[in-house]
């Protein structure tokens, strides 16, 4: 308990006595660690009730004679308490000041810990890249269900009832059976879906989904991506089939593309063709690797669709993404590309 007049009520002033009460004042403030504690030997040594203010008080009974030096003796004493604690609090306020911006600084160069932003999967981007390629040439981009009709995936496409592809070796049929659905197993349906809903002349590719009963290995995935292209007119040739695909390769692969039309069969092509690709950078080297199908419009799967092929004629093809993806960036596993890692999508460049 501080000292005060009530409980030292024999306070008797005297040089001594002033200079005790100051030391412990000055001791007391220097010992304050914060404002806080400044306060508190403020009151202690300076206020009404401390020592100080006690002799102060006795001034009241002392002689006459002596009055006058004694009271500049306390008023100096007070005055050097005062200084005291003016200088100890601006310390105090100037110290407390530093600490508080310290915690509160921000450094603007830490690298934030943000989650990253993920990137955009290689084949979605080459997809979008390749369907670029044909809208510059004023074609138009259709989209087909990924569960199929079986008629518009096998009959409409020349398909009959024996093809082997139609076996449920190779189909996702859907139960129940007889409503006759299936996940597409080519994106070729979207042919004779253009012809039905944009009549022509059409020239349209599509991109998407496709599915068959594959094992997931480095080259077989049960679901993959392919491109179809249609362009049906009045007096389309095999060369512009050709010149279009030479185009493609060009733009997608490589200036130095080169392509290889070999004979083929397919139900919905005649002729058809089996689409190769060289290009002098490969990874694995110069070599021709194949891409993809290709053929005129047969003239059955424009019937289907009501179109005269007296009139009419076109060309059609179509590739898979995932091997164009395989040979032109040199992806050795197909199960890359199924697996959803950031790190490997990231090295095809973060397209949003
Ligand atoms: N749909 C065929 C396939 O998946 C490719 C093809 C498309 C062939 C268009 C000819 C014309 O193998």
């Amino acid at each position: 308990m501080p000292p005060s007049p009530e409980n030292s009520p024999n306070a008797v002033i005297s040089e001594q006595a002033v200079a005790a009460a100051v030391e412990a004042a000055l001791a007391a403030i220097a010992a304050a660690g914060d404002t806080a504690q400044l306060k508190a030997a403020k009151s202690a040594h300076a206020g009404e009730a401390s020592p100080l203010a006690a002799l102060n008080a006795t001034l009241r009974d002392v002689p006459a004679d002596q009055k006058a030096a004694l009271g500049a003796l306390v008023g100096r004493a007070r005055a050097q308490v005062g200084q005291a604690l003016a200088a100890r609090e601006a310390e105090l306020a100037e110290a407390e000041e530093t600490a508080r911006l310290a915690a509160e600084a921000i450094d603007v160069t830490a690298i934030p810990a943000r989650a990253l932003p993920g990137a955009r999967h290689p084949l979605s981007t080459l997809m979008e890249q390749m369907s670029d390629i044909f809208i510059a040439m004023g074609w138009e981009v259709a989209e087909g269900p990924e569960l199929e009709n079986e008629w518009f995936n096998f009959d409409a496409l020349n398909m009959d009832a024996d093809h082997p592809a139609r076996g449920t070796q190779d189909t996702f049929f859907v139960e129940p059976e007889e409503r006759h659905l299936l996940l597409r197993t080519q994106t070729s349906p979207v042919q004779v879906r253009s012809l039905l809903d944009r009549g022509v002349p059409l020239y349209v590719v599509s991109p998407g989904r496709v599915f068959r009963k594959d094992e997931l290995d480095a080259t077989h995935t049960p679901v993959f991506h392919q491109l179809e292209g249609i362009a049906i007119d009045k007096g389309l040739t095999m060369a512009h089939l050709r010149g279009t695909l030479e185009h493609l390769a060009r733009a997608v692969i490589g200036e130095g593309a080169r392509i290889r039309l070999r004979p083929n069969y397919f139900p919905f092509t005649e002729p058809s063709a089996e689409l190769d690709v060289w290009h002098p950078t490969f990874k694995e080297g110069a070599r021709w690797i194949e891409w993809g199908g290709c053929g005129m419009v047969n003239p059955n799967v424009l019937r289907a669709a009501g179109i005269d092929p007296e009139v009419y004629q076109g060309f059609a093809f179509g590739m898979g993404i995932e091997r164009t993806l395989m040979f032109r960036n040199g992806v050795q596993d197909m199960r890359d590309m199924v697996e959803g890692d950031v790190r490997f999508s990231q090295q095809f460049g973060m397209v949003v």
